[in-house]
């Protein structure tokens, strides 16, 4: 009886997504060698073993060319995106994969701080004031174009963040402001992205905002920055108040972070303290970056997802990497080790769909950290769906729940 029920429900599946026409890539793995980034000492990951508890079969065999990853996402009411920059787009072979495959967007570096704000209009205003580059603004129109969603990356960080805002005269060597003077700044910024979103036309292209990046550490302590330097620990509660204050109803608003499966019992604690004097939240969701390895703990991140998931908040996979090894081992860009990648991604997205399928999970997106291994930040761990010669890998028919394509031997 299961296996004639597993049997229906690949056939409706095939149905579904037959829409889902691509060009005609044949699984191909033999990635050989891939540059070397350095990697972030502060994303160490644990050391804990590689799962070894996946799912059985449940599908007949199927034409991988029927699929692409936001039908089968789509399936789950979730969107599936990956970060872009300017060059991915610039690269047809790169957009093509893009356009078939994603739903979703979030800009690599081009809406972070250090790139959206106009320092001599500042100077001239006395003001903060946003100015989105070109580069936003070509990824958000290529976003409208070609029918996909964004995620805003991100407001309120301690890196990428120029020093002058926080200075006198927003001049470099000036002493820092006083508190209030920075929460107004603060509050100023954050009404002018999202005011300056409106105008421009794209403001409903954004479904969710990382209003705070990375302010919490593994030891459950908060990270000094020049935010709290100079505004004190509630600066936390402030970005959110104004964040809740400005953006539209239709932005969920987040806080992200990484080694997330770390911080679970402090992130717990974090989200208590952000709610307005009736009590409501005024944050609607935990991105986790998952800047995971081969042989991280599955059976720990999903400690991490249903504690979360549990407040009743939204959870999004924000920066998806599964990268080959661990913290400072990558593993060699091989089959054998493409294929733990593969089961490994089988098991993570197939445990996701499993808790948002039975609604004790409330997911609407999950983000891959880009698409090919060529282009990643940890281009040495070969963490992408795509290889550097823009092939598909087990991790992508993982990624699509179809087992037989993601590197298993049975
Ligand atoms: C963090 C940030 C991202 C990006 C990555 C490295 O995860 O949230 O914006 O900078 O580091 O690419």
């Amino acid at each position: 009886m299961k296996r004639i029920l597993a049997i229906l429900l690949t056939v409706v599946m095939i149905l579904s997504v037959a829409g889902c026409k691509k060009g005609n890539e044949e699984p191909n793995n033999n990635v050989t060698s891939a540059p070397t980034t350095a990697a972030d000492p502060t994303k160490a990951p644990t050391d804990a073993p590689a799962p070894t508890d996946v799912p059985e079969p449940t599908s007949e065999p199927v034409n991988p060319d029927d699929y692409c990853l936001k039908d089968v996402f789509a399936e789950h009411g979730m969107k599936v995106g990956t970060c872009i920059s300017g060059q991915m787009i610039d690269r047809p072979a790169i957009s093509k994969i893009i356009t078939e495959n994603f739903s979703s967007l979030t800009c690599e570096n081009a809406m972070k701080p250090d790139y959206i704000f106009n320092r001599n209009k500042s100077k001239e205003t006395g003001d903060l004031v946003v100015e989105f580059n070109s580069e936003a603004l070509k990824i958000m129109d290529y976003a409208k174009e070609n029918g996909l969603k964004m995620r805003g990356h991100t407001l309120v960080w301690y890196s990428q963040t120029p020093n002058w805002i926080f200075k006198e005269g927003f001049e470099n060597s000036g002493d820092f402001v006083d508190r209030d003077t920075m929460l107004a700044r603060m509050e100023s910024y954050i009404k002018q992205v999202f005011e300056q979103l409106e105008a421009l036309g794209y403001i409903d292209l954004f479904y969710a905002y990382d209003v705070v990046n990375e302010a919490w550490m593994e030891n459950g302590t908060m990270r000094q920055n020049n935010w709290s330097t100079i505004i004190g620990d509630d600066y936390l509660w402030y970005a959110f108040y104004y964040a809740d204050k400005y953006a539209p109803e239709s932005i969920d608003l987040y806080y992200n972070d990484y080694n997330e499966q770390m911080k679970t019992q402090c992130l717990l604690k974090f989200v208590e303290t952000l709610k307005d004097d009736t009590g409501r939240y005024l944050i609607d969701g935990l991105g986790f970056q998952a800047h995971l390895y081969t042989e991280d703990s599955l059976v720990s991140y999903f400690r991490l997802v249903d504690a979360i998931a549990a407040t009743g908040l939204k959870v999004q996979l924000t920066e998806v990497d599964i990268q080959l090894g661990k913290w400072q081992h990558p593993l060699e860009a091989n089959d054998e080790n493409f294929k733990t990648q593969g089961k490994f991604t089988y098991a993570l997205v197939n445990g996701l769909f499993e808790r948002v399928d039975n609604g004790t999970l409330n997911m609407d997106a999950f983000t891959f950290w880009g698409v090919t291994d060529s282009l990643s930040w940890r281009a040495e761990y070969s963490p992408l769906c795509f290889d550097k010669d823009l092939q598909p890998k087990y991790e992508y028919y993982a990624a699509m729940q179809l087992r037989d394509y993601a590197g298993f031997d049975d």
